[in-house]
């Protein structure tokens, strides 16, 4: 079993993240819904506001065990720095869960900046490396 999460301030990781459902599974939701039953791969992502993930992600992966989730892989978006994910790898390693080497990072626009994105082909190059991801 698989499963996706994310925390989406503007729409934009809600908008990847169930663009992965069918490939990945699972029924997209936010870090809101404990995982419940343990999983092979998570999905998770979110954005960056003023240089940090919210701290609801922050929660959400201090519930996750080694034992909860086989290996977690990252996503997200932003407009100045490169990525978020990784804040949320270093959070997910200091609790002993393997996070997979791989993960995709796009831009996420920020009022007039990076406008429109994540856009179509965005999202197609994340359904690409989620199938890659999976196939694995
Ligand atoms: C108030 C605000 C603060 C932001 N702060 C940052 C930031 O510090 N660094 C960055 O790279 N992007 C920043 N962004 C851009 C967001 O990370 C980007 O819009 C992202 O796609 C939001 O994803 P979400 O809609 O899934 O939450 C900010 C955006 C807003 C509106």
């Amino acid at each position: 079993m698989n499963a996706i999460r994310y925390f989406s301030k503007f729409g934009h990781s809600k908008q990847m993240a169930e663009a992965i459902e069918q490939i990945v599974g699972a029924k997209a939701t936010t870090v809101a819904e404990p995982l419940g039953q343990p999983v092979e791969v998570l999905f998770l992502g979110a954005g960056l506001f003023l240089g940090k993930v919210n701290s609801a992600v922050t929660e959400f992966i201090g519930t996750l065990t080694p034992e909860m989730v086989q290996t977690v892989v990252l996503f997200g978006s932003s407009a100045i720095i490169d990525s978020p994910v990784p804040q949320m790898r270093k959070a997910l390693e200091a609790r002993g869960i393997k996070v997979c080497d791989k993960s995709f990072s796009c831009k996420g626009s920020m009022g007039p900046l990076h406008s429109g994105h994540p856009n179509a082909e965005d999202i197609e190059a994340f359904r690409t490396f989620a199938q890659s991801i999976i196939q694995r």
